[in-house]
């Protein structure tokens, strides 16, 4: 072997070590739930680990589209929160892996259902209560009836006074849209998704966007998680939250690790870490007051107790298939969002 050939490969060897050194101090992060949880999880990882977090908050149905639209050359390496339904269809359609975590000891069993689910390839890190909040100033202001009920929301007098995101880039709107269906059956649930419509003054992107709207005065009723409503009121907004009469659905946010993700390792660090208590008891710090799936965990005392809420049996396996959420929006699309209001 010749010496230039000897210094060459060790160049090589070099230049190889720093490029992987380079990427396991480095994680690009896929996050869903609130912007202000988001940047928390990303500086504390930061801080306990030394690793660099790139972290983008989109909302669920965006980076599910975002994780296909990559599929090819995938960048991301973790996507944490945002509803499970987009999670469930990214696994179906082979976007993340599968990962057992050493943490699922500590999980409550709606956390291991949702990755019993999928494979493995996902896993739930939150759960909340779908419903909806209203600006107390504003329904008086305008001489309306507290809503108390899904049905109420179609009623002529709050036309022009609901918010509510749209469901394809939402999952907060989709797990509304899945809601309504399942309550009142597919029929039904479309006509009362029109008439709803006609009272609906815009449809925004993100899910948490029409209660925070309502804080601001600008719509009266939001469409939401109650735990979002729940923020505002604890922001010292004149919110208050709702559970529909009729009974209502519910998310269990998750977490999957992306397939050709580049920092694997550091993914999984980020996973094991996401799952426990330490980490979900902080949310509360952030006013995120969403159910954590580790059983040690604490919860702020706002949390809204699912106990004493009417829940509804929320089929995830189908809702979450990649068949029926893609028929489902289209149909949404087609049939009511196209309506004149
Ligand atoms: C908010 C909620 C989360 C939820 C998320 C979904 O951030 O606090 O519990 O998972 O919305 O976001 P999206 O914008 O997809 O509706």
């Amino acid at each position: 072997m010749n010496k230039t050939y000897v210094r060459l490969a060790a160049t090589a060897v070099m230049l190889v070590s720093a490029a992987t050194s380079a990427y396991a101090d480095s994680l690009t992060l896929y996050c869903a739930a609130e912007e202000a949880w988001c940047q928390q999880i990303k500086t504390t990882f930061e801080e306990k680990t030394g690793i660099t977090v790139d972290m983008t908050r989109k909302s669920s149905g965006e980076t599910y589209a975002q994780l296909r639209a990559e599929a090819g050359n995938p960048k991301g390496d973790v996507w944490w929160g945002g509803t499970g339904d987009p999670h469930l269809q990214a696994a179906e359609e082979g976007l993340t892996v599968e990962y057992t975590s050493p943490m699922r000891g500590e999980l409550h069993d709606w956390a291991i259902k949702q990755a019993q689910a999928a494979n493995n390839k996902t896993i739930g890190v939150y759960s909340g209560a779908l419903g909806f909040g209203y600006n107390k100033d504003l329904l008086a202001k305008s001489n309306l009836p507290e809503p108390k009920c899904w049905a109420d929301l179609t009623k002529p007098e709050y036309k022009g006074h609901i918010q509510m995101a749209n469901p394809n880039s939402s999952g907060t709107a989709y797990t509304m849209l899945a809601t309504i269906v399942q309550l009142m059956g597919e029929e039904k649930g479309f006509e009362y998704l029109k008439a709803l419509h006609a009272n609906i003054n815009q449809y925004t992107k993100s899910g948490s966007a029409p209660i925070k709207a309502a804080g601001l005065g600008e719509t009266t009723i939001g469409i939401v998680f109650m735990h979002d409503a729940v923020t505002q009121t604890a922001a010292g907004f004149p919110i208050v939250t709702v559970a529909p009469c009729e009974g209502t659905g519910y998310e269990i946010g998750s977490m999957s690790l992306i397939k050709g993700a580049r920092n694997p390792e550091a993914a999984r660090q980020f996973y094991d870490w996401a799952l426990t208590a330490e980490m979900q008891s902080k949310a509360k710090d952030v006013k995120s007051f969403q159910l954590p799936s580790n059983k040690n965990a604490t919860a702020s005392d706002l949390s809204p107790d699912l106990s004493t809420i009417k829940l509804i049996d929320y089929d995830f396996k189908k809702y979450g298939s990649s068949a029926e959420r893609k028929r489902l929006l289209q149909k949404w699309d087609t049939e009511v969002s196209t309506l004149p209001q």
